[in-house]
């Protein structure tokens, strides 16, 4: 939690670091007769990484879509940045400041990783293809503006080396690493990971380890992370929510919720 101010921070939102950015009131999501998520409260202070855990089918993927407005849930609420947020649509909670990464790479494979992470930036754009039309000028200078965040997330990621590539053919860790860039050229104020470092090898997940805990110290961004490898929770997060069969079992600081009995017994203790 110490923030930096850089070009790449997100405009001030006049929530202090430390205090309540998002808040999870009474959630339940059901599909059909599955309930995903029961009940569920917790919040995300400005500045954390929150990292959310337990064993799969546990509803940490249905949170994060609920979050950022790809699910609606039937009962309770989401309070974003103190204010009770109504049906909000993924482009809208996009558009205002939720950026996020999905649990399988979702990229445009035949562009390139300038292009890929170019398009996290759509949302921030004044000028559109008729704009650029007839007022070739103002067009122009927004997009060199962009062009230079977007720059700017490359050499942060250090991915000059892959800029012109098609990501369909750049290896997996580098494909999650580009995703990574396409969420953070949305300069987001929280950004939302859903299992960054699956199917990783140990030095890939090193890596994106480092540039996470980069985005956060550096950008002030606050992160709410799904991750299943305890030892890359215990270092990043500051604290962490588990989930189990859709219900919350635990909330806190990673050494407490390590040590609890009922998190061991359905999460820890068992293979996975
Ligand atoms: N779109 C959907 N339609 C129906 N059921 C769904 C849908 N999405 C999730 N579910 C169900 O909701 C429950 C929670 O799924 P979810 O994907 O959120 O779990 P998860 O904790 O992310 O698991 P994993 O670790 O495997 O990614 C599961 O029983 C799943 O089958
Ligand atoms: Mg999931």
């Amino acid at each position: 939690m110490n923030a930096h101010d850089t070009s790449l921070h997100a405009a001030g939102d006049g929530i202090a670091m430390g205090e309540e950015l998002l808040s999870v009131d009474n959630v339940t999501l059901r599909f059909g007769g599955v309930t995903a998520i029961e009940d569920i409260s917790f919040d995300i202070l400005k500045g954390e990484i929150r990292a959310i855990i337990g064993p799969n089918g546990a509803g940490k993927t249905s949170m994060l879509n609920v979050i950022n407005g790809f699910y609606h849930p039937q009962e309770g609420t989401i309070r974003w940045r103190g204010e009770t947020r109504t049906k909000m649509k993924p482009y809208e909670a996009a558009a205002s400041g939720i950026a996020r990464t999905f649990q399988n790479v979702a990229l445009f494979t035949g562009m390139s990783t300038l292009d890929n992470i170019m398009s996290g930036r759509s949302l921030k754009m004044k000028s559109n293809f008729l704009t650029q039309l007839f007022y070739y000028g103002p067009a122009r200078n927004e997009e060199i503006e962009h062009r230079k965040k977007v720059e700017e997330i490359i050499d942060f990621l250090e991915i000059q080396h892959i800029r012109r590539q098609p990501v369909g053919k750049l290896p997996y860790g580098l494909q999650k690493r580009v995703e990574l860039g396409r969420a953070l050229a949305l300069e987001p104020d929280l950004l939302l990971l859903d299992e960054p470092m699956a199917g990783m090898n140990l030095e890939e997940k090193e890596d994106m380890s480092r540039f996470i805990v980069e985005v956060n110290r550096q950008f002030g961004t606050t992160i709410a992370l799904i991750e299943h490898d305890m030892g890359v929770v215990m270092d990043l997060a500051d604290r962490v929510v588990v989930l189990d069969y859709g219900k919350k079992i635990a909330d806190g600081e990673p050494a407490a919720v390590q040590a609890s009995q009922e998190v061991i017994d359905a999460y820890l203790g068992v293979p996975h």
